[in-house]
């Protein structure tokens, strides 16, 4: 495996592979990889002939107080676990060499990024939209691969890909959980041992509503309610639990059949959020 910290290595390895015909998948992460970010580079070797992934933890996606420095860094472990599944190169970059001191351009997808964590962390969907837009232009992928844990992101990642005529092609990839249902995320790892165990419930919560939405007897509102009260009463401090049709996360309306509930959540300091997505049959 390649190892590259500066755009214009990265470029040079990209050359030779793009001028022998070879397709190039892409899979950016903040590192800390789990089973989940290994998914999404196995499914990118299935799609491609070289898979790139990069690790930068992207300040611009955090907001004042989050947890930007104590994001967990584990770069020698990751690299390890890239090599093991024969990924072709990671990309390193620093701070300085992602972001120009004095750069002047955001990339802000509206309407998509305003609801849910948008709402919550202003802001964060514009830092996201903006390092994967700046990735995307440096990497020049065929196909990038993102997880469905981050549904939001991965429908205003869908939005810009559109809206601004990106060549590269977006797959996605499920959720990959823990035994308990938890859905793998960097930042279970600030969850203390029983923390992680009540962490299981929100993975349940949506399955209930599933459930309950699949059954068809109540208003989404009153699922939704039921849904917070219950996290409430676990010890979570709920942000939104929302039934969505999926194409545009619109809150869903009867005649949707393709549908995903969004749902985030704090339990004690650390922001857990999850998902999950079904089909009902309309009458
Ligand atoms: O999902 C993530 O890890 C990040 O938001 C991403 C897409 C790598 C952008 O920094």
């Amino acid at each position: 495996m390649q190892i590259v910290k500066t755009i214009p290595a990265l470029q040079a390895a990209l050359k030779i592979w793009r001028q022998a015909g070879e397709i190039i998948a892409f899979v950016p992460t903040m590192g800390n990889l789990h089973d989940g970010h290994l998914k999404l580079v196995e499914d990118a070797k299935n799609r491609a002939n070289r898979v790139v992934v990069s690790i930068f933890v992207n300040p611009s996606q955090f907001g004042a107080g989050e947890d930007f420095d104590s994001y967990p860094r584990t770069e020698q472990e990751d690299q390890q676990k890239l090599q093991e599944i024969d990924t072709d190169l990671l990309f390193m970059p620093t701070i300085a060499e992602m972001y120009r001191p004095n750069a002047q351009t955001v990339v802000s997808v509206t309407g998509i990024s305003d609801q849910y964590c948008g709402a919550s962390r202003p802001g964060h969907f514009s830092g996201v939209a903006t390092i994967v837009c700046k990735l995307f232009n440096i990497v020049q992928p065929d196909i990038a691969v993102f997880g469905e844990k981050d549904f939001q992101q991965l429908a205003v990642i869908r939005e810009m890909v559109r809206d601004l005529n990106m060549p590269v092609d977006i797959r996605s990839v499920a959720t990959v959980r823990e035994a308990s249902g938890l859905a793998m995320s960097s930042r279970n790892n600030y969850l203390g041992a029983e923390e992680k165990n009540l962490a299981a419930l929100l993975y349940q919560s949506l399955c209930t509503a599933r459930d309950a939405v699949l059954t068809g007897n109540q208003a989404n509102s009153e699922i939704e309610r039921q849904a917070m009260c219950f996290l409430q009463g676990a010890g979570f401090q709920p942000d939104y639990f929302s039934i969505c049709r999926r194409q545009d996360l619109r809150a869903a309306a009867p005649e949707d059949a393709e549908l995903v509930i969004l749902a985030a959540a704090k339990l004690g300091k650390t922001r857990l959020i999850d998902n999950i997505s079904f089909m009902r049959q309309l009458q």
